[in-house]
């Protein structure tokens, strides 16, 4: 039996879920998932947003690529990192930035999803950028907004967090160079409900990651983890062994039901990174984590601000791969140096 959280929910998604990302003439037009784009997209992905990475650079930090363009944020979950990075992003790009407050919105007051949509959408915008707590609602929007608009998936329930994964990939070709196929990157903790880990897993696969590794006790795993191509590890020492770069994840208590885990304590003794257990990674291993962080729960301080870690340039790169996932869908993506030259590089 498929596990539910390594799937998103069949109803909410339609049936050509997977291939509504790309317009008629293959150019990205929704962001939805990592899975099911090729290695020229998420390549292209990463090298718009190299363009960019100079711009939050400078003093003046902002290109007009979508001046004239509106965004909005719908956010039906919490989240610190990733809301502020798009909007941050949107600015960045000279948009208008909408944010809609779910908790004051008329949606609490009982109005469905579609007849919020479809009275943003009556204001002419051009993007929605959503979060929602059920698998698939991004792909739901996608296959009911108005055609003119680009729907990015800002982390749906347990499938998918494509930018989160895409700034990951950012973040590893930064430190380790274009060459993933030498590549052996871990991935540890909490991998059944966690759409960063399931996004992450499918890039690295289609950017030829050498071994991509999974660690995570066998509750934390989906039934199906190895038809995702990965090398499935119980014990934290044996997985990270020699790793270029490992990835600690968050126990995403708020979508486990029943007893996963025997306690936190527990699980820090077992899979919690500490300096000493670092040491079988390669000496020049990354550390990362999409954040929230735990302290003391997967990851021990010392780590997580010591000197391997890249935990805070993930989040800086956000802001410059969300801007070119936001100006590949909006089909107004830089030419060669347009971001030099806009903010007067040199200056
Ligand atoms: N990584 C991430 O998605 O963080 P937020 O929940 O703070 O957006």
């Amino acid at each position: 039996m498929v596990n539910k959280a390594t799937k998103p929910t069949d109803a909410l998604i339609g049936h050509d879920a997977w291939n509504i990302q790309l317009d008629k003439n293959g150019n990205l037009k929704h962001f939805l998932t990592t899975e099911g784009l090729g290695s020229d997209m998420l390549t292209k992905i990463l090298d718009t947003a190299e363009s960019f990475a100079n711009v939050n650079q400078k003093s003046v930090k902002k290109v007009p690529l979508l001046r004239g363009k509106t965004i909005v944020n719908l956010f039906f979950e919490a989240s610190t990192r990733t809301r502020t990075t798009f909007e941050l992003a949107a600015k960045r790009l000279s948009a208008d930035v909408l944010n809609i407050n779910i908790s004051t919105s008329a949606t609490s007051k009982g109005e469905t999803l579609l007849d919020t949509l479809q009275n943003i959408q009556a204001m002419h915008c051009d993007m929605f950028v959503v979060r929602h707590s059920d698998s698939g609602a991004a792909h739901y929007i996608a296959n009911n907004v108005a055609p003119n608009i680009s729907v990015i998936n800002a982390g749906d329930g347990s499938h998918a967090h494509p930018t989160q994964a895409m700034l990951d990939m950012f973040t590893i070709r930064r430190n380790k160079g274009e060459n993933f196929g030498n590549l052996r990157v871990a991935i540890v903790g909490d991998i059944l409900h966690s759409r960063v880990a399931r996004s992450q897993i499918h890039a690295l696969n289609t950017l030829n990651t050498g071994d991509v590794r999974v660690i995570a006790p066998r509750t934390l795993l989906p039934v199906d983890i190895e038809d995702m191509g990965v090398n499935v590890f119980h014990d934290l020492e044996t997985g990270i062994q020699d790793a270029d770069v490992v990835i600690m994840l968050r126990l995403q208590k708020e979508r486990m039901t029943g007893a996963l885990l025997p306690s936190e304590q527990e699980y820090f003794q077992l899979y919690g990174l500490t300096e000493e257990r670092l040491l079988v990674a390669k000496d020049d291993a990354i550390v990362m984590h999409p954040g929230p962080i735990n302290r003391g729960v997967e990851i021990d301080s010392n780590v997580a601000d010591g000197p391997r870690s890249v935990i805070l340039d993930q989040v800086s790169y956000g802001i410059a791969v969300r801007m070119a996932v936001m100006t590949m869908t909006l089909g107004r993506e830089p030419e060669k140096n347009e971001s030099d030259e806009k903010t007067g590089a040199g200056q």
